[in-house]
């Protein structure tokens, strides 16, 4: 019911503006942290749109998550200058170290991992944001750190 009352209220922040969903879901995003699969069907109807239509769109904007990420948020770059410098490896280890793939979150919550496509750092690849800091030069070593303090 929290999470209806919440959409209802983002809804009529957003009432009468043209275009409304993208803003919706970033709204219904910010104040959750991902967009919760109930409020689907209430955007949907709100917006007269298909609840495929309003799933379509969340699954096409990589910056929704549809589940709640973990406490540390790792999102490795997976461009072509960082996949030169070792990038490719050190998303295997992650994903072996973690025991999850892209767009995942590690069972107890911690970690949530994710692909980005350059972040402007490719002369110190392999680069990665870390819960939204820029970090080069990342090594699997550096991996298992920020998965041990997560
Ligand atoms: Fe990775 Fe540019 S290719 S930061």
């Amino acid at each position: 019911a929290t999470v209806t009352a919440a959409v209802h209220a983002i809804l009529h922040d957003h009432a009468g503006l043209e275009g409304p969903l993208l803003p919706v879901l970033h709204a219904v995003h910010a104040r959750f942290g991902h967009i919760p699969p109930e409020a689907v069907p209430t955007i949907a109807d709100a917006l007269a749109l298909g609840r495929a239509e309003v799933h379509g769109v969340i699954s096409f904007h990589h910056e929704f998550r549809s589940t709640p990420a973990g406490r540390r948020v790792i999102r490795l770059c997976r461009a072509e200058a960082c996949q030169a410098v070792g990038a490719r490896a050190l998303a295997a280890h992650a994903r072996d170290r973690l025991g999850i793939g892209w767009n995942q979150t590690t069972e107890d919550g911690a970690v949530t991992l994710e692909a980005v496509y350059c972040l402007g750092l490719c002369a110190c690849g392999p680069a990665a944001l870390v819960d939204g800091v820029p970090v080069g030069r990342v090594t699997p070593g550096t991996l298992d750190q920020l998965v041990a303090t997560a």
